[in-house]
């Protein structure tokens, strides 16, 4: 019997750090109110002229070395982003060229910030499929360019960075379960306008400020809560195992208040919740990697312990993963 497993990690964000008292000279905001309603006290933001595949690369570096693996060995590479360096080609296609591998298949998926998950069961199924053995997989974001600066509702929340993981073919059991799910009869409560076959660029629409990302908080944060519960639980049921089973809960970091909210629901520990959204803010498809990468690093993931992963973004779409690590 054959398994897919993860052999590395790695995760990359631009060094410039964008802090709460520099949004306070922004926009009409505070520190206090941005740490009490979400946790976030600091975001990366990329330079100028940065663009995804620039931080995706260094962090497909770091996952390779980490797995041990050449490019030249993988069989795929899977981007998940809501902010590609272009509407195409795909930033796969760039990274796969950048980083030297064979001439394999490379695509990008668009699941807003579920870009990761949905690239992890694309990986998955090919593996399963038995069209490849080494994919590469990747949720990055250079969520700045498509923010709104006027707009204090969101541009305190998202941060750019990305995350990267090798998945292998492999004889013990890696990804346990896997769980997706998506509703777009509420598209419109997160989304981008412009820049799309709608209402393609022109000066209306950048006067219209329709190149950046609309969100209505509230009733997003509703969703987010009931999808990752939900799509959270499947996953440990899926997998055999109950919450109590659960070593390190690794879920979508988008705000504090979301977190606590999920954990209490499916009744874990706050030590086993990993957050580093108080240094990344959200980070959308790089947020879970990321974070499952410095949860190994920094030694809080040991072999054979049971990793819950769980996202919620745009579309809805949401997903959920228990993972043997
Ligand atoms: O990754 C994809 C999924 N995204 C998410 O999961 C995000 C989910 N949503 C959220 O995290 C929260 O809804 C927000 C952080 C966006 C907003 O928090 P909230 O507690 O839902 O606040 P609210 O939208 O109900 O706004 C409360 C008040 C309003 O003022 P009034 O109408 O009560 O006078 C807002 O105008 O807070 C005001 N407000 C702010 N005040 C200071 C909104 N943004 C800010 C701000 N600074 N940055």
């Amino acid at each position: 019997m054959s398994f897919v497993r993860f052999l590395g990690t790695g995760s990359a964000a631009p060094e410039k750090v964008l802090a709460n008292a520099d949004l306070e000279k922004i926009v009409d905001t505070s520190d206090e109110w941005i740490q009490t309603r979400t946790g976030i006290r600091e975001r990366r933001i990329a330079d100028p002229g940065t663009a995804t595949s620039d931080i995706a690369y260094d962090a497909c570096v770091r996952a390779l070395e980490s797995a041990s693996v050449d490019p030249v060995d993988l069989d795929a590479i899977i981007v998940g982003t809501v902010t590609p360096d272009y509407l195409f080609p795909s930033t796969a296609c760039i990274l796969q060229s950048r980083l030297g591998a064979r001439h394999i298949m490379a695509f990008d998926v668009l699941a807003g910030c579920s870009g990761f998950m949905y690239a992890l069961q694309a990986g998955k199924g090919i593996i399963d499929g038995g069209n490849a053995k080494k994919v590469l997989v990747i949720g990055a974001e250079t969520l700045s360019t498509i923010m709104d600066f006027q707009d204090r509702s969101t541009c305190i929340l998202f941060g750019d960075g990305a995350g990267a993981a090798v998945l292998s073919e492999s004889d013990t059991p890696g990804i346990m379960s896997i769980t997706m799910g998506a509703n777009g009869s509420q598209w419109e409560l997160l989304y981008m306008p412009g820049g799309g076959s709608r209402i393609p660029a022109s000066e209306e629409s950048i006067r219209n400020r329709s190149h950046f990302l609309k969100m209505a908080g509230q009733e997003v944060f509703k969703e987010a809560v009931k999808a990752i519960e939900s799509s959270s639980l499947e996953a440990i049921r899926l997998a055999d195992l109950t919450p109590d089973d659960i070593d390190l809960f690794i879920p979508h970091q988008a705000n504090y208040r979301i977190l606590e909210a999920v954990r209490k629901r499916i009744g874990l520990p706050v030590e086993k919740v990993f957050s580093n959204l108080d240094r990344y803010g959200n980070t959308s498809s790089a947020s879970v990697p990321i974070a499952l990468d410095e949860a190994v690093r920094s030694g809080r993931v040991k072999k054979d312990d049971k990793i819950l992963i769980s996202v919620f973004g745009a579309g809805f779409t949401w997903g959920a993963a228990v993972v043997n690590w």
